[in-house]
């Protein structure tokens, strides 16, 4: 596995390689559903390049950046274990300049729900991902719908651009009982792990309740919201694959969502309908 950590020496590990790329871009703190994104780039391309960067502007000042995990030697060997070609591990300096242009999330999606928990958390993420596609142009990049709007919003950017880039979405990885892998899971002491089972159980139950033929998305909502008492609830979510807020759920073209803190801690998951 070449490692590299500036744009130049990317640039000359790519010319080595050539042929089509898969592109798993990640902030670290490797998990299994990395691990998933890892093997599906694997599988459909000739190389896989993963980069490791925890970019910080999409942390809003308050937030965990500083706190965020980081760990360098595990991630290095996960990444050689998983067959990738190229890790991509640049600093901040390599990454960003004084005064920059950057990409801004539309007015509408970009500042619902993630976006109005975490004002300007977007404009970050397109700006990194920008970056980081021109940089690795790669055939195929890989996202987990865990992180729902965010998948949208790059999609969206690779259509509004016309990038020749096919985003792949994959599932999102859970432990066996639900929680969805997370790097903020370590956050947890074992009793918030604990509560934390409450987002998933509420998703469970929005899925129970379509199953039994009711579709309304007040009622869904409504007894989400008692399963996950007494967490601290940001947003419960009902909405379709452009993040439109639906009065029905519609099968094929719909996304639960749910963010809460446990503790400290803010955690996201959703379920696609
Ligand atoms: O999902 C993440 O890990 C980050 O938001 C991403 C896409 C790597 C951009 O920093």
């Amino acid at each position: 596995m070449i490692i590299a950590r500036s744009v130049s020496e990317l640039r000359k590990a790519l010319d080595i390689k050539g042929g089509s790329i898969g592109f798993v871009p990640t902030m670290g703190a490797l998990h299994i559903g990395h691990r998933t994104l890892i093997d599906a780039a694997r599988k459909a391309n000739d190389m896989v390049v993963v980069s490791i960067f925890v970019n910080p502007t999409q942390f809003l000042p308050g937030e965990d950046l500083s706190k965020y995990p980081r760990r360098e030697e595990a991630d290095f060997k996960i990444c050689e274990l998983s067959g990738v070609d190229i890790l991509f591990y640049p600093d901040v300096s390599a990454m960003y300049g004084e005064d920059e242009v950057r990409i801004c999330a539309p007015d509408v999606r970009g500042f619902i729900l993630e976006g109005a928990s975490r004002p300007g958390h977007f404009d970050g993420v397109l700006t990194v991902v920008m970056k980081l596609f021109n940089i690795v142009r790669p055939t195929r990049a890989y996202f987990g719908k865990k992180d729902a709007q965010q998948l949208a919003l790059i999609t969206q950017m690779v259509n509004n651009f016309f990038m020749d880039i096919e985003i792949v979405p994959m599932e999102t990885v859970r432990e066996s009982d639900g929680l969805a892998l997370s790097s903020r899971n370590v956050y947890l002491n074992a009793q918030e792990r604990q509560e934390a089972l409450k987002l998933s159980s509420a998703l469970k139950k929005a899925t129970e309740i379509v199953m039994q033929g009711n579709t309304k998305s007040d009622y869904i909502k409504a007894r989400m919201e008692e399963t996950l008492l007494p967490l601290d609830v940001e947003y419960v979510a009902i909405v379709n694959r452009a993040f439109e807020s639906l009065d029905e759920v519609v099968i094929g073209d719909t996304i639960v969502l749910v963010a809460a803190r446990v503790g400290s801690t803010r955690l996201i998951d959703n379920v696609w309908m």
